[in-house]
Order: C-alpha cells, then structure tokens, then sequence
C-alpha cells in the first residue's frame, strides 16, 4: 500500500504515521505538510531515515505542488489530516480556515478525482455537529445528525465533510469521512488544553481555563484514534461516514486536576478567564456504528492516558520550547 499523509507533521498525523509505519512495514508512506507553526518535523524523526518514508514540504493550497506529488507517487490511498485545527485562532480570523480546511480539500479532491485514488479519507471532528447544553441528556450525536457548527473552525470542517460526500455522490470518488472527539497524547502543540496545563503546571503558572470549567469534552487517547483509522481505512465501507468516541466524558475543570494531581500542583494555579464566544458546552458522540461495523472500541482509560501523556511531556521538554502559549 502507498498511503499519501497529508498534515502528518502536526499532532495526530505524525502519531498516525509511526504507528502505521511501525504495524505495517511493507507500506510506503509519503507525508505533505507545509510546516505550519502548530508541526513539528521531530515528530517524525522515528521514520525520516526510513526508506519507506519520503517527506515532502508542500502546501495543500497549491494546486500544482499536490498535482506533482500525485503524478511522482500516485498513492493509492489519501489520509488527510491537514487543517488549520485552533479554535480561538479562528475566532480570531478565520481566513486560513477557509483556505486550508476547504479549498486545501477541495484541491485534494480534485487530484484523487484526476489520478483515480482508490480511497480519499477526510479525518473530520465531532465539532461539525455543534455543541448541546451540558446537562441535555436525550441528544446523541450519530453519523446521520444534522451538522451545526459553532465556530468557524467546526464550520469550515463541515463545509470539507460536504464537499468530500459530493465527490463521492457526484463523480463515484470512493471517500470515507472519520469524525472523532478529543485527541490527547504525545506530540500535541502547547496551545491546546492539557499540553497547556501541563507546560505552565511544570512551570508553576497560572493556567488559564475558559468560563467555569463546566463544559465537558470526552477524551480519547491519540494511540487509539490512529488503532481506529487503521481499522477503518481495513473494514471500512466507501462513502461511510464513523464517529469515533471514548467513554472519557470531564468537566474541563476536572481535566486541567486530573493533569495537576499527577505533578502535585496545587488546584490554586487554575485561572477561569472569560469564556471563548459560543463555546460548545458538549458533544455527546454516539460512535456505535464504530463500535459495531469496525469493531473499534478504545483500550485507553483516561487514568493510564493522561499518566503516559505527563510522562511524554517530562521526558520532552524540548518538544514545547519555543512554542507560543496561549497565555503569552
Ligand atoms: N486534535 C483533536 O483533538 C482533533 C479531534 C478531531 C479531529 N481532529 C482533526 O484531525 C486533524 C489533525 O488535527 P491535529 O490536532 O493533529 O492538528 P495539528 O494542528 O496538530 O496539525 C495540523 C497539521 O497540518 C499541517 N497543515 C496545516 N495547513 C496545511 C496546508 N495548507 N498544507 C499542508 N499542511 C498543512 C500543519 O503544518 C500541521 O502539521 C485535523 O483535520 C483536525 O480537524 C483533531
């Protein structure tokens, strides 16, 4: 197989290589990514000797660097994971979420379209589906829900998700879409919450956390995700799309004390600041279809993922040096 990552510098791509590299030894895999500040090409150092392996610096925005790639490698598969993926920055401006997450895709569409890909993978997220009250019990989000964006970010993936289900709708493309909740785990840049918590925790900083700390997010461990992408991209059926979930449901607050324990830093370093503009409160996943056509069930208990998670960033500090916080 002659799988083409796109993104896989960033934090799930680079998991996903390793761990695809590392089970599967007679793949070829070529990674595109156009290093953006949230990659890290150390990521990767485990497999850039490989032969196996080629990575290329290119941009999914560029028409005739993807076309190149394609015509050189002609990859049997595509994974995509590239996207501009930081909430708040698309709060900010929104204008590179357009670009990458929607006309990057679209460019990549058109290539697998041109060179007769056999599978085009969007890796898309719970977010498309919008958020529900906390306390709401009775809503479920399945692969048939409506999708109902909050935020640019979430709405320009749902735009992507939209755009890959017309290619298969109107030109055969064979696509599959994977939506999955909350990543955590090695090789996640420090901008996002618990890479955050533990990076200041360490440092014996405030740690900002938004509103009271009551929105819930449910956790997954990023080995897992990448355990589940394989099992799809093997039983996986063409023009599907399947959620994937954890039972690892936590209050944000309880996340950031969860991090805290571990080191022995004290509750008081937590700092609740404004709320982010319509921040989802939770998005309860049904991923049973998963569950059940897959036979994907996540092995991680939060306990021994946060724990390994800890571990990972002690014993890589440099990883997070000179990487911008959003406390800065
Ligand atoms: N992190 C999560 O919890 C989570 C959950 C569900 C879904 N996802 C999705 O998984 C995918 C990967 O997320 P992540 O957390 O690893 O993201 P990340 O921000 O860590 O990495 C994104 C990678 O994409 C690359 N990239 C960005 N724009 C590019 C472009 N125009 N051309 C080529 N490369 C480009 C970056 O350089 C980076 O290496 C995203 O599509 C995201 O929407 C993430």
């Amino acid at each position: 197989m002659n799988i083409l990552v796109t993104g896989g510098a960033g934090f799930i791509g680079s998991n996903f290589i390793l761990h695809i590299m590392k089970k599967n030894p007679d793949y070829k895999v070529v990674c595109l990514d156009c290093l953006t500040y949230a990659a890290d090409i150390n990521s990767l150092s485990q497999v850039i000797n490989n032969p196996a392996f080629k990575f290329i610096k290119a941009d999914i925005r560029d028409k005739a660097a993807v076309e190149k790639i394609f015509s050189e490698y002609k990859p049997d598969s595509v994974i995509n994971f590239a996207a501009e993926t930081h909430v708040d920055r698309s709060i900010t401006d929104s204008s590179v979420f357009v670009d990458t997450n929607i006309k990057g895709v679209q460019i990549l569409l058109e290539a697998c379209r041109r060179y007769s890909t056999k599978r085009f993978h969007q890796i898309s997220t719970d977010e498309v589906y919008g958020g529900v009250d906390s306390k709401s019990t009775d809503i479920v989000f399945n692969e048939k829900s409506p999708l109902n964006p909050s935020n640019p970010y979430a709405a320009t993936k749902a735009a992507a998700d939209l755009l890959t289900l017309s290619f298969s709708k109107t030109y055969g493309l064979p696509v599959i879409i994977s939506r999955c909740c909350n990543n955590y785990g090695p090789r996640q840049h420090s901008e996002k919450l618990i890479p955050l918590v533990i990076s200041n925790a360490v440092q014996n900083k405030k740690i900002p956390v938004y509103g009271t700390g009551e929105n819930i997010r449910n956790w997954i461990y990023v080995k897992d995700h990448c355990e589940a992408l394989e099992m799809i991209i093997n039983k996986g059926k063409t023009g599907e799309i399947y959620n994937i979930g954890s039972r690892n449901e936590l209050k944000n607050t309880d996340t950031v004390k969860s991090v805290l324990d571990i080191l022995q830093k004290p509750y008081s370093l937590i700092e609740y600041t404004k709320d982010r503009p319509s921040h989802d409160e939770k998005y309860p996943l049904d991923f049973s279809k998963t569950e059940n056509e897959i036979g994907f069930t996540p092995a991680t208990s939060f306990a021994t993922g946060i724990r390994k998670t800890v571990e990972w960033y002690l014993n890589n500090k440099d990883f997070s040096k000179n990487k911008k916080y959003r406390t800065d």
